[in-house]
């Protein structure tokens, strides 16, 4: 199909900026890879993984198999009183992944719904153990938890919340833990664990039994990658665990291997109660999402229930769709056969040294990284934000895909990147904002 204005103004795109899109579109009509291409052949580095769904690469024929098979086979089947082998298969495939004990597997269609999920699940419990009085959520500053109405009143990010006022009550928000005395440590600050007492804090203002649970993401990973400070996730932990209320850890970037680990659960050592995921579940070949729950919540929420009714109230028609469960089990068996989540662990260090090496550009004001996921901060411009706008349009034109939030280029690439792909990334990093 030609691309004409005309034909672009119908599609209102999420979270660009319609008219200057319209004005100078930057398409992809194909991906293979590490690498997409526009519409004239050229190939464009895919420094984020798109955006953070495609560790195994673009296009494996694989998933793409797997898929049309699916198709061909059952194409569609409801998830509300009818099953298919696939969804049991990924559920098990999933929490072979998960810390033990967490493994429990609701299927949504993204993200925001898993958060949104996740938030129903915590609410249920409560009431089934008679502790319905448990209707706050906690957060953090800096937050990105998706876009529904429950993950918007969650998330901690001005921008995502401010066109839409109140949202939902009861919701507190931690502080953020991005503090200037970590400025440029890689890996676990040193510093700010005690942030974490912010929850005691909450618990001594509401009251003992009135969160229901803390939902954070244990990297910060849209706003610019937030590693959290030493010891802080545990605080968290023990600080939940003391008055009964749930962790939710929102893995949806850090989930798959980003990490070096499965989850980031897994890497940092902690259980938490639910774990919601995403995006490189089925690599990004289909839409899914999950929400991952701990035995004794799922066995409190079934079995308060009386028989022969729904437990739980909740779910999407696409809910655990073939396809997705297709394309998720292929990705999984992927990143089992090609070992990619070991892959992604002995590649960080070479990553992180070229990512952290740009320091030394007078713009550069501060690099974070962990696993194979690092954040470039660069210094403002006229405004906070419209240097990481224009440093995503120049670093597109010079043939690098990355995801920008505010003033932060976020790199996140495939596990299958060659030393060669990270250093024509960090060069084309350096060229662009050695620019400023
Ligand atoms: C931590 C986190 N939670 C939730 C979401 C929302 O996921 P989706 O865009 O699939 O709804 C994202 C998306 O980037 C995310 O990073």
């Amino acid at each position: 199909m030609e691309t004409t204005l005309e034909n672009l103004e119908r599609h209102w795109m999420p979270f660009t900026p319609n008219r200057d899109f319209k004005r100078q579109p930057r398409m992809f009509v194909r991906a293979s890879g590490m690498y997409y291409s526009d519409p004239s052949g050229r190939r464009v580095l895919d420094g984020s993984s798109g955006l953070f769904c495609s560790p195994a690469g673009h296009c494996r024929p694989e998933i793409a198999a797997a898929v049309a098979e699916q198709l061909e086979t059952l194409d569609f089947t409801p998830s509300f009183l009818r099953g298919h082998p696939g969804a049991f298969a990924l559920a098990d495939g999933v929490a072979a992944l998960t810390p033990k004990g967490v493994d429990h597997v609701f299927f949504c269609n993204s993200g925001s719904e898993a958060v949104d999920t996740a938030m129903k699940v915590a609410l249920a419990y409560h009431i089934a153990r008679n502790e319905g009085q448990r209707n706050y959520f906690v957060s953090r500053e800096r937050a990105y938890h998706g876009v529904n109405i429950g993950g918007t009143a969650l998330s901690g990010m001005v921008r995502n919340r401010d066109t839409f006022g109140a949202l939902m009550p009861g919701i507190l928000h931690l502080r953020h833990t991005l503090l200037p005395e970590n400025r440029l440590s890689r890996g676990l600050g040193a510093k700010g664990a005690e942030l974490a007492e912010d929850l005691q804090r909450f618990v001594n203002l509401v009251g003992e039994k009135r969160i229901a649970a803390v939902f954070v993401e244990p990297i910060a990973g849209s706003t610019g990658v937030i590693v959290p400070p030493r010891g802080y996730l545990e605080r968290l932990r023990e600080i939940c665990t003391r008055y009964g209320i749930l962790l939710v850890f929102d893995e949806v970037i850090c989930g798959f291997g980003r990490t070096g680990a499965a989850f980031a659960a897994n890497e940092f050592g902690i259980t938490p109660d639910l774990m919601t995921m995403a995006k490189a579940l089925t690599n990004g070949a289909q839409p899914m999402g999950a929400v991952a729950v701990r035995d004794s919540i799922y066995r409190t929420i079934v079995d308060a229930a009386p028989g022969g009714m729904p437990e739980f109230f909740h779910g999407y028609t696409y809910s655990a769709h073939p396809a997705a469960c297709a394309a998720g089990l292929a990705t999984l068996a992927i990143y089992e056969r090609e070992q990619l989540f070991a892959r992604a662990r002995e590649l960080s260090d070479y990553f992180l040294d070229a990512m952290y090496a740009l320091q030394d550009l007078p713009a550069v004001a501060d690099v974070r990284g962990f696993g194979l996921l690092a954040g470039v901060e660069v210094k403002p411009g006229k405004a906070p934000g419209a240097r990481g706008v224009e440093l995503q349009g120049k670093l597109f034109d010079r043939g690098l895909h990355v995801k920008t939030t505010g003033d932060n280029a976020i790199m996140a690439p495939a596990f299958i990147a060659s030393r060669a792909d990270i250093d024509l990334m960090a060069q084309i990093l350096r060229d662009a904002i050695g620019e400023y």
